[in-house]
């Protein structure tokens, strides 16, 4: 039986909602409690099906692993394998991460490679220069990559700042001997919570947040308590949510100096925005306008996971917007979707023309992807009549608790089978 949410659009959104913990800083921050010979406590966990998915690979490796209410245990003291199995690699795109944390606790590792995905190909050809930098040999046997040797510290210079493979080349040089830097690092925010995560278990690591990182490797660590931050994306989500379907929405528990690329479009487009520290408030007093060309780019640019609810919000409206999407190939699978919804949108490549139209109605449409999928439910917030969006289990991977979240702000959404 198909699972789908039943929005019904056309109210405005109002009220206060709370920002669960960062889906993106977790998924490291879990390949991180690895390392640790002691119990880690991590607080704002939040319960979506890849947090899921990483206790999954915690407990295949040794660990214990257990939920205690907003907080996750993990305790990794006893001894773990190297290996992990195929079906718990691809339950999760980014399960990669743990490949730093195995190799260097372990002295190697063992996992097939992440394959292609709903975002196109995903290489990780700078997360495996980076082990090879800090000397870690790769092998592909037909059971996946197997990784091993005693690692050291190097200078690791990135080609690109790729988020996964700064966090993976930050946990292997955490075990490794010597001082590692990593030189072109991606400085998301989500970087700067692993680096203070580690600080918590007693690691030495300095720069995280800008383009170099300096991790003194070999230092004994113990078990912490960290609160991960909260998601700057779901905050974006149901930002884009009130200027979809107009009205008043604070999110609170989010970081607004994360969001400011995202909050300026928004402003640009006609509501007016209030941020403090720990909150921030939009106001959608009418129909928005087509704003400057907004360009995905690594952090502090525009974050290419909040380019389809941004767009979603665009659809109704009078102008017209250019979206440039660098990140990723195959991320404007909503377009389709959104025209379904009466949106007018042309694609060519990596640029998208979003022509502001009217008014949306409701239709039966489809998630491909998670971003793409919340995009739809921002769009039927906002259009007229009744939509189904399918395709929920891309969207819960990273909201905890979107209908309610959503129905607590006055929004008509129903999950039904
Ligand atoms: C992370 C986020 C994801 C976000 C993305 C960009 C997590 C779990 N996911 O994904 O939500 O959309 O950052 O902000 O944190 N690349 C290579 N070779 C590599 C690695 C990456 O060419 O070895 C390329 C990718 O194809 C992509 C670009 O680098 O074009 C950026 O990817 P990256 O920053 O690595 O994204 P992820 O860590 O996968």
């Amino acid at each position: 039986m198909t699972t789908y949410l039943a929005v019904e659009g056309g109210y405005p959104l109002k009220g206060s909602v709370g920002i669960h913990g960062a889906k993106n800083s977790v998924l490291p921050i879990l390949a991180a409690a690895l390392l640790a010979p002691g119990e880690c406590v991590i607080h704002n966990c939040p319960s979506l099906s890849d947090v899921e998915a990483s206790l999954a690979i915690l407990r295949h490796l040794g660990c214990t692993a257990r939920r205690e209410g907003e907080a996750v245990v993990v305790d990794a003291s006893a001894p773990i394998r190297y290996d992990v199995p195929d079906e718990l690699m691809r339950e999760m795109r980014s399960s990669v991460i743990f490949l730093g944390a195995v190799l260097g606790r372990m002295g190697r590792a063992r996992m097939c490679a992440p394959g292609g995905c709903e975002l196109g190909p995903r290489p990780i050809d700078l997360h495996l220069a980076a082990i090879r930098a800090l000397g870690g040999t790769i092998a592909e046997t037909e059971e996946g990559l197997l990784c091993q040797g005693r690692l050291h510290g190097a200078d690791i210079v990135l080609s690109l700042p790729s988020v996964g493979a700064t966090e993976n080349a930050m946990l292997a040089a955490v075990c490794a001997d010597g001082v590692t830097t990593i030189t072109n690092a991606a400085r998301e925010p989500e970087i700067v919570d692993l680096q203070n995560f580690l600080l918590a278990l007693g690691a030495r690591v300095r720069g995280a947040g800008s383009s170099v990182i300096t991790i003194e490797g070999n230092v004994p660590l113990h078990g912490g308590s960290y609160t991960v931050m909260g998601d700057r994306i779901v905050a974006c989500t149901y930002l884009a949510a009130a200027a979809a379907a107009g009205g008043h929405v604070e999110v609170t528990g989010v970081d607004w100096r994360h969001l400011s690329t995202v909050t300026a479009v928004l402003t640009e487009a006609g509501c007016t925005v209030r941020s403090e520290p720990g909150r921030i408030a939009l106001t959608c007093p009418k129909p928005l306008n087509g704003v400057r060309p907004i360009r995905t780019a690594p952090y502090p640019g525009f974050p290419t996971d909040a380019q389809a609810p941004v767009m979603a919000a665009l659809c109704r409206g009078s102008g017209c917007t250019v979206f440039v999407e660098n990140m990723f190939d195959s991320r404007y699978r909503h377009v389709d979707e959104l025209i379904r919804m009466g949106a007018d949108i042309r694609v060519e490549g990596r640029v998208a023309v979003v022509y502001g139209v009217r008014r949306l109605h409701g239709a039966r449409v489809r998630a491909a992807d998670l971003r793409g999928g919340a995009a739809l439910v921002v769009a039927a917030l906002g259009a007229e009549g009744q939509s189904q969006v399918e395709g929920l289990h891309h969207i819960d991977r990273g909201y905890q608790c979107l209908e309610e979240d959503l129905t607590a702000l006055g929004a008509r959404i129903f999950r039904r089978q």
